[in-house]
């Protein structure tokens, strides 16, 4: 057989993997650097586990947990806009699960919603996940299998896609946000209470950041710094706040906006923010991100033998289609609070109305919300009629959020929009990626009890 160099590549660079809980991360084009080659597209490949794990997230205790590659917090898996992304995965757990990548777009057949997009991968089994981000910027994963458990008791990571241009901060630092619901010996409470469920969802006590307890991170005087936050927990509403210096938002989700002082902002679950910091030039100063007074972690101000940066990189704007406003034909959906039960029984708290569908269902495929036309523009206006709020979360698309009722928005690209309490948002987006692909509350407990449905492009 005639290997082509990228084959004989791979099989070099592969060749070398043992060890099974040791994450292997690598870029197969580093030895091409040398010879001039025709166009060869690095893939980053990457092996991801999911198994038990133990840790210790309160002092003098062991939480018996699930963790990615054995690890709390789970490994960065790192991509490169454009470029092919391979995540061979494997199901170490005791029961079936899929991963989804949150808010990249990506073909149907990788968004890991079982019986949908694949079927279960059952325990032992694996899966090759191959997709070429078309977006930079800051994601996560997480299974979409009996989500309130798998989630709940550590199976999230972060997804960072890297812009095909390096926009030159000199530190980029991951803060993946979570909060645990463990007993004060370090095992799991029970992770969805009814009558939580049926309000704002089922609260973990115990904060943290990329699994630790109020980390401290090294950032240098002077330096451009890029925080990337991602909400990774199953409930909370993080209203998060810097002390100690002005910082500016870069993103929201995975997209650039006009670069904005951040002030506070709420974080939905499944939502991101990315913020950029010029690191006052004062070493040993301690700057706080904080949810309202809690903190949840320090950055450590280090001397720098380097000139102070006095401006930050701007990013580049994602590829996404602008939705034509005028064409677009508008939806309607509505989020409602419903005491009542499915077929089996099972409380239904929620209910999540769309063109196609007024009754709840389960967690899945069965609610048919509506039928897009694909390339087509569409305006949806998403109503919330209860009194909590609900971050809701497209698969397989951008959408521009376009106006609320209760206060003004400059219109910007998300994945994930937080509805407050009885408002009612607009979104827009170009239906530009064939698919069945889920619409839900990313509360957790609220996309189990009815907050779900699908939308299809055709
Ligand atoms: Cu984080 Cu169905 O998504
Ligand atoms: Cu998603
Ligand atoms: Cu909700």
């Amino acid at each position: 057989m005639k290997l082509s160099r990228r084959s004989l590549l791979r099989t070099v660079a592969i060749g070398g993997v043992g060890a099974l809980s040791f994450p292997f991360f690598r870029t197969l084009n580093s030895a091409a650097a040398s010879m001039p080659l025709p166009a060869l597209s690095p893939i980053t490949e990457f092996d991801l586990f999911a198994a038990p794990a133990s840790f210790q997230l309160l002092p003098g205790t062991t939480t018996h947990g699930l963790g990615f590659n054995g690890q709390i917090a789970a490994p960065v898996i790192r991509g490169k806009q454009g470029q092919p992304l391979r995540i061979r995965f494997h199901n170490r757990l005791d029961e079936p699960t899929t991963i989804h990548w949150h808010g990249v777009r990506l073909p149907l057949a990788m968004d890991g919603v079982p019986d949908v997009t694949q079927a279960p991968i059952l325990p032992g089994e694996s899966f090759i996940y191959e997709f070429t981000p078309p977006d930079a910027g800051t994601f996560w994963y997480h299974p979409h299998v009996n989500s309130i458990e798998q989630l709940g008791r550590g199976l999230v990571g972060p997804l960072v896609i890297d812009e095909a241009e390096d926009p030159g901060f000199d530190q980029d630092l991951v803060l993946l946000l979570k909060n645990w619901n463990l007993q004060s010996n370090g095992e799991f409470g029970e992770l969805s209470v009814k009558r939580y469920a049926a309000r704002q969802g089922t609260p973990g006590q115990t904060f943290s950041v990329n699994g630790q307890s109020e980390p401290e991170y090294a950032v240098h005087a002077g330096a451009a710094v890029r925080l990337r936050l991602i909400n990774a927990d199953n409930t909370w509403p993080y209203e998060l706040t810097l002390q100690g210096a002005p910082a500016q938002i870069l993103s929201k989700d995975a997209n650039p906006i006009v670069p904005e002082r951040f002030e506070g902002y709420t974080l939905g679950a499944g939502m991101r923010l990315d913020l950029g910091l010029l690191v006052p030039n004062q070493p040993g100063q301690v700057l706080e991100l904080k949810h309202k007074h809690k903190v949840l972690a320090r950055l450590i101000v280090m001397p720098s033998t380097s000139a102070p940066r006095l401006t930050l990189p701007r990013l580049p704007e994602n590829p996404i289609a602008e939705p034509d406003l005028n064409q677009a034909e508008k939806l309607f959906f509505s989020f409602e609070w419903d005491a009542i039960s499915d077929e089996q029984g099972r409380a239904l708290f929620w209910n999540l109305k769309g063109p196609k569908a007024q009754r709840p269902a389960y967690c899945t495929n069965a609610n048919l919300l509506a039928s897009l036309a694909r390339n087509k523009s569409y305006i949806f206006t998403l109503r919330n009629n209860t009194q909590y709020p609900h971050p809701i979360h497209l698969h397989g698309h951008t959408f521009k959020v376009l106006e609320s009722d209760k206060r003004p928005i400059t219109p910007y690209y998300a994945d994930t929009v937080l509805l407050e309490k009885h408002e009612q948002v607009s979104i827009a987006f170009v239906a530009d990626n064939p698919g069945r692909w889920m619409f839900h509350c990313h509360v957790i407990e609220h996309m189990a009890m009815g907050l779900v449905g699908m939308i299809e492009v055709v």
